[in-house]
């Protein structure tokens, strides 16, 4: 596999009045064994772009794969494969870091 990261032509719009195309054909591959940092002003599309890869808002057109597996039909295998700490994230002071981590599992 030489790339763990795919976008082919992706595009996102978010229905609504007007509607905000979020992703304007995105085309990205990022290889194996390499560090990638995303960066852009608010409302770029940052968060847009993570949420499609871990399924957790679908892609309007094009492809999108994270270990060769696609987010629209392998969605809990990626799951499985991948951890995501978002921004925002907040740990509960009441419970151990262990009960923490099985909780959010
Ligand atoms: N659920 C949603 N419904 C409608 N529009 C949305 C939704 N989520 C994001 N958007 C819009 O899509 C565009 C991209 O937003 P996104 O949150 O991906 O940007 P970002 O680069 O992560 O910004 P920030 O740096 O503020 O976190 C923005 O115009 C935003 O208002
Ligand atoms: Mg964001």
């Amino acid at each position: 596999m030489s790339f763990v990261i795919e976008y082919e032509n992706l595009v996102k719009i978010f229905k609504g009045t007007p509607p905000v195309t979020a992703l304007d054909n995105v085309n990205l591959k990022i290889p194996k064994g390499s560090i990638h940092g995303l960066f852009g002003p608010n409302g770029a599309g940052k968060s847009t772009l993570i949420a499609i890869l871990m399924g957790l808002t679908l892609p309007t057109r094009g492809v999108a794969r994270v270990l060769g597996h696609d987010v629209l039909r392998e969605s809990l295998e990626i799951r499985r494969k991948v951890g995501l700490l978002p921004e925002g994230f907040e740990f509960y002071d009441d419970m151990t870091a262990l009960e923490n981590l099985k909780y959010t599992a």
